[in-house]
């Protein structure tokens, strides 16, 4: 079977190693990929949604998983089902539900589902006034992707008014920045959750938890993730209910009565205050370190993704592992603000329950470097979260390159207790 993942981070990568270690046979693509996914098959690079969809006619690839949400957003999905070829992930229309946080509000409003107060607008007057409304912090977003740097928490009436002036201008973030979102600051813990969907039926994988800020203990600037961790004892299964019927279940329903029927991964990017899950931000595809603690998980990926995109979810079972999985990222030196100089990686060796997924790597004379951002994952497993963490962080230990960064406290919302 031909398989091609559409990205370039270690998510893909997770993914492509999951899949190769359950299922016989495959021939892995990857557009564009990194340098160390050509070690699991082979890097297209073709940018251009159009020409990825010929080349998959063309080589009669079987299966398409994509990645990222530049793909989704372009409408690669809508592409591929033109061309009747399969692919795992929501249309053009439906990936609205990240790609428009403006969309997003308005639907979670529409069909009833908590979400924090706000407003959307593209008019300076009508974003003072909802802010004067608002007690501080206030939460600033801009409409569009912006990688995760689109939202801005402020700490006074004034800040907000000015971050709502700067994106309004185009000046912060361009045109993603042209329509904002303002509302009310949350108080309490975030869950990552993942829903495999169908458009009818959906597939509820363990719950994540992201840890987005830079430095131990949540502080420092926000970046793409800087580590996860799977599945969540902070997720109870009376809270799991309520995430299915008062968020998944009007989800699926809204999105087919607005006729944008959801297929692939609904991400929910989930704040818990006092027990009761708020919805932050939808994603149309897996979270990024997030995937990388879940993949290793799951037993049977490729029945569950085609299972997606054939329409049967209720006939099949998620097969997991009994086990937890601990993802510490290890970024390059001036992460996030700018990118570093190349540098060697040197990997002494790879203990037992553990493994790499390779980010931001490049391949050169037979040597892998570290190109920039965040770099790779290490990922430990066991039969509990500290065993996991420990095989996690030993893994870090091993692997050297010039100013390797990470957090030391992955999981310390469940440690912290
Ligand atoms: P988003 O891209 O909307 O998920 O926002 C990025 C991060 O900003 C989230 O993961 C939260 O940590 C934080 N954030 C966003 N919206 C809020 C809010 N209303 N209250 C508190 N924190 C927020
Ligand atoms: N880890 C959060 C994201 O992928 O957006």
């Amino acid at each position: 079977m031909k398989i091609l993942i559409l990205g370039s981070g270690a998510r893909e990568y997770s993914i492509a190693l999951a899949l190769k270690q359950t299922t016989k046979n495959l021939d892995l693509y990857f557009s564009p990929g990194n340098g160390a996914t050509q070690n699991l098959g082979t890097n297209l690079n073709i940018e251009d949604i159009n020409e990825i969809a010929n080349y998959a006619k063309t080589n009669k690839i079987d299966l398409c998983i994509v990645g990222s949400e530049d793909f989704l957003a372009k409408g690669v999905v809508d592409i591929f089902k033109e061309n009747n070829l399969t692919i795992f992930g929501p249309t053009k229309a439906a990936a609205m539900l990240e790609s428009s946080k403006t969309f997003m509000k308005n639907f979670l409003n529409k069909y009833n589902i908590k979400t924090a107060k706000f407003l959307t607008t593209n008019d300076l007057n009508e974003a003072k006034n909802f802010i004067q409304k608002l007690t501080p912090p206030i939460v600033v977003k801009a409409d569009g992707l912006c990688a995760g740097k689109g939202v801005i928490i402020t700490l006074t009436h004034e800040e907000a008014i000015y971050e709502s002036k700067k994106m309004l201008d185009g000046e912060s973030f361009g045109d993603a920045g042209k329509s904002i979102v303002i509302e009310e600051f949350l108080e309490g813990y975030e869950l990552s959750i993942f829903a495999i969907c169908d458009g009818d039926n959906f597939i509820l994988l363990p719950v994540a938890q992201d840890h987005k800020k830079l430095l131990d203990e949540d502080k420092g600037p926000n970046t793409g993730g800087m580590g996860a961790y799977a599945p969540s004892p902070l997720a109870s299964e009376e809270l799991l209910e309520k995430i299915k019927k008062d968020i998944i279940i009007p989800t699926l329903e809204g999105m087919k009565k607005e006729n944008k029927e959801f297929h692939g991964v609904l991400f929910i990017g989930a704040m818990i205050v006092k027990n009761e899950p708020y919805v932050l931000e939808f994603n149309v595809r897996f979270g990024d370190p997030e995937c990388e603690v879940l993949m290793p998980l799951i037993k049977n990926p490729l029945e569950l993704i085609l299972a997606s995109t054939q329409k049967h979810l209720k006939d099949i079972k998620l097969e997991l592992k009994n086990e937890f999985a601990v993802g510490v990222v290890c970024a390059s030196k001036n992460y996030p603000y700018k990118n570093s100089e190349k540098s060697e990686i040197i990997i002494k060796s790879i203990p037992e329950n553990s493994h790499i997924s390779y980010a931001g790597v490049s391949l050169e004379n037979n040597q892998l470097m570290a190109s920039g951002g965040r770099i790779l994952v290490c990922v430990g497993l066991g039969k509990n979260l500290k065993e996991a963490k420990q095989k996690a962080y030993d893994l870090c230990d091993n692997i050297h390159f010039e100013g390797k960064q990470f957090r030391k406290d992955i999981g310390f919302w469940v440690f912290k207790k």
